[in-house]
């Protein structure tokens, strides 16, 4: 099925250009979006038929036409063909979630990563989730592990109410806890050294909210999951950059800590990749806000 549709592809486009299209094409739900080429926008319709003949499932077809921006990391959205609503359900891991993909986040291709953080959860832990989205990370974890709570933080209302929803929908109620904020905001007048764990899947504020993400460990320690972007040449290897970087963040908040893995989570353009680095701070003292004794 996906070989034909590749092949329907290279009918239109480049090789390359096909390449493109084929790989960063996204199904959520019944809707794909897909982006092309700005020479090959006039191929929209032609594409969207493939894809709708390719994947049954799929109802609506739209195009991104800006990338992701702004503090709701949203993008923008053409409609090319089929129905047109942005709102649907996508299934992932024996879960739902119901989101709306102009008006809040969602990336199917995260599944991997949500599954593997779930794995690592221990019976009883209180998980922070400083950037939640619709709660898809916080909705999986509930499902595959036993968390005493996630707590959910979102600072776009419309994911809150998203995550509300897929609260209900797949039962994790009094579990997954949204919360409505700035991260900053909420972990101070809540969440401070409660967590045994903490998620942080916004890489563009990895760096800005490090301290804010130690703050909300228990002071016995915790695992901190900081998402960051690294542009890395063939010759270089993104995950030492960024542990790098993380070793130096770690060291100006004078914790102890280690790093025992960064790994590539997906590539996110020519040379740059979005990594993900488990961390351990082993413990920290109240007393001294960030230091460590
Ligand atoms: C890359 S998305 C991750 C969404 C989610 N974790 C997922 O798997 O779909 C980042 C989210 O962080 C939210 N966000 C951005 N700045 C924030 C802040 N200062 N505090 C809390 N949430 C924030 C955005 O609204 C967006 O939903």
């Amino acid at each position: 099925m996906k070989k034909r549709l590749k092949k329907t592809l290279t009918e239109m486009f480049s090789a390359a250009d096909a390449a493109d299209v084929y790989s960063s094409f996204d199904i959520i739900g019944d809707i794909a979006i897909i982006k092309l080429p700005k020479h090959s926008q006039a191929n929209a319709q032609n594409v969207a038929e493939a894809i709708m003949h390719r994947h049954k499932n799929v109802k609506a077809v739209f195009t991104q036409t800006s990338a992701v921006t702004g503090a709701f990391r949203l993008r923008k959205l053409a409609y090319v063909a089929g129905e047109n609503r942005t709102s649907t359900v996508h299934r992932e891991s024996s879960c739902a979630f119901a989101v709306d993909v102009k008006s809040c986040y969602f990336s199917p291709r995260l599944s991997h990563e949500r599954m593997r953080i779930a794995h690592l959860v221990q019976a009883g832990e209180k998980v922070v989730n400083m950037f939640a989205g619709a709660g898809c990370f916080s909705i999986v974890i509930a499902k595959h592990a036993q968390p005493a709570k996630v707590f959910s933080i979102d600072v776009n209302p419309t994911a809150v109410e998203f995550m509300k929803e897929n609260v209900r929908r797949n039962r994790v109620y009094g579990i997954v806890i949204p919360l409505l904020g700035d991260a900053k905001a909420v972990v101070e007048a809540r969440l401070k050294y409660c967590a045994d764990r903490v998620l942080m899947p916004l890489p563009e504020k990895a760096f800005e909210y490090l301290p804010c993400a130690v703050s909300a460990l228990k002071t016995s320690g915790g695992w901190i999951h900081i998402h960051a972007f690294e542009h890395a040449l063939k010759t270089e290897n993104a995950s030492e950059k960024v542990r790098q970087k993380i070793v130096e963040a770690l060291d100006s908040l004078k914790v102890s800590f280690g790093v025992p893995q960064v790994r590539v989570v997906r590539p996110t353009g020519p040379n740059w990749y979005q990594l993900v680095a488990d961390v351990h701070v082993n413990r920290r003292s109240v007393s001294l806000g960030y230091s460590f004794l």
